[in-house]
């Protein structure tokens, strides 16, 4: 019996644009995927006389079949490495779910890493992104991490200059959003704000945040907020904190504020709390450039 623990980023999108749609049903996507110091832990164990999966978390509410994408990525990884043996994994969750940080999708690239690390590697790097990209769009970043132009549906992967150690905010509110249901609002013909991309790149190889605000848009925007305007008043209220930039992460909800210093941000927490809508949760964090990285036990 082999066993480790990873510790898995969550994401936040610096940008997200949509540029098309496949027949599929799947949408073309341009956005920069930034990881941030806020971690899930998934302790992985392989049994090379057993079989089957058993997945356990913490957080209730959570499915543990192949609804969750750890046991659909342990399913595919030993499938395609031609392996029989058993798993089991204890989740341990502190990112939000539903709330466009891709909490489910960095889980499962936890698994994958582990296993692939428990197993000697038996897949190449390329074959790995592939089993990733059939578990969920956002899953070949999380296996990648750091900051990241992601096109395609999210699976074609270009690595950019680290944009490490900026402080920031996470406002989750107490609802949940179905990525499913907000790609199917999407209104190609309206998207409002776009991303400017040449700017943003140029913004962050610079630090620039001030350049990022005026060049960066979420374009799901124009379906969360129409129809949940505390969107708006919690982007105004990061704002007014003295955040630089403030916007939706992916699908959201969550509402990320970036801060110039860690004494803004730490200011902008402690005041906050008082001018969010009620049962928002606020959690600070930094960017950072690793992705599932190994960690003692549990
Ligand atoms: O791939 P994942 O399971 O994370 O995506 C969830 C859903 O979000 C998809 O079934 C699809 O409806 C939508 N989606 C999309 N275009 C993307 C990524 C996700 O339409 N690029």
């Amino acid at each position: 019996m082999q066993s480790l623990t990873v510790a898995v980023p969550a994401k936040i999108n610096l940008s997200l644009d949509v540029v098309g749609r496949r027949a599929d049903g799947y949408h073309l996507l341009q956005s920069i995927m930034q990881s941030v110091s806020l971690y899930d832990e998934v302790y992985v164990e392989l049994d090379r006389q057993g079989q089957g999966i058993i997945l356990l978390c913490d957080r209730p509410g959570i499915p543990l079949d192949d609804r969750n994408t750890c046991y659909r990525a342990a399913g595919q990884f030993l499938a395609q490495a031609g392996l029989m043996a058993g798993v089991r994994i204890f989740l341990h969750k502190r990112i939000p779910e539903a709330a466009g940080l891709a909490g489910g999708s960095s889980d499962a690239a936890g698994v994958l890493y582990a296993l692939s690390e428990l197993c000697d590697h038996p897949l190449s790097l390329a074959r790995l992104q592939g089993v990733a990209a059939r578990i969920g769009a956002d899953v070949p970043f999380c296996l990648q991490g750091g900051t990241v132009l992601c096109e395609g549906i999210g699976e074609a992967l270009t690595p950019l200059p680290p944009f490490t150690g900026v402080p920031l905010l996470l406002v989750k509110p107490d609802f949940g959003l179905s990525t499913p249901w907000v790609f199917r609002q999407l209104n190609l013909a309206s998207l409002g704000l776009r991303p400017d991309h040449p700017a943003i790149q140029a913004a962050l190889a610079a630090f620039d945040l001030e350049g990022l605000a005026v060049s960066t848009a979420n374009v799901l925007e124009s379906v969360s907020i129409p129809a949940h305007p505390e969107l708006s008043l919690i982007k105004q209220a990061l704002h007014e904190a003295g955040a630089t930039v403030a916007m939706m992460s992916g699908s959201g909800p969550t509402v990320f504020g970036l801060f110039a210093n860690s004494q803004l941000r730490d200011a902008a927490q402690a005041v906050l709390p008082a001018r969010l809508p009620p049962r928002c949760q606020l959690l600070a964090a930094e960017t950072v450039s690793l992705g599932p990285h190994l960690t003692g036990n549990i």
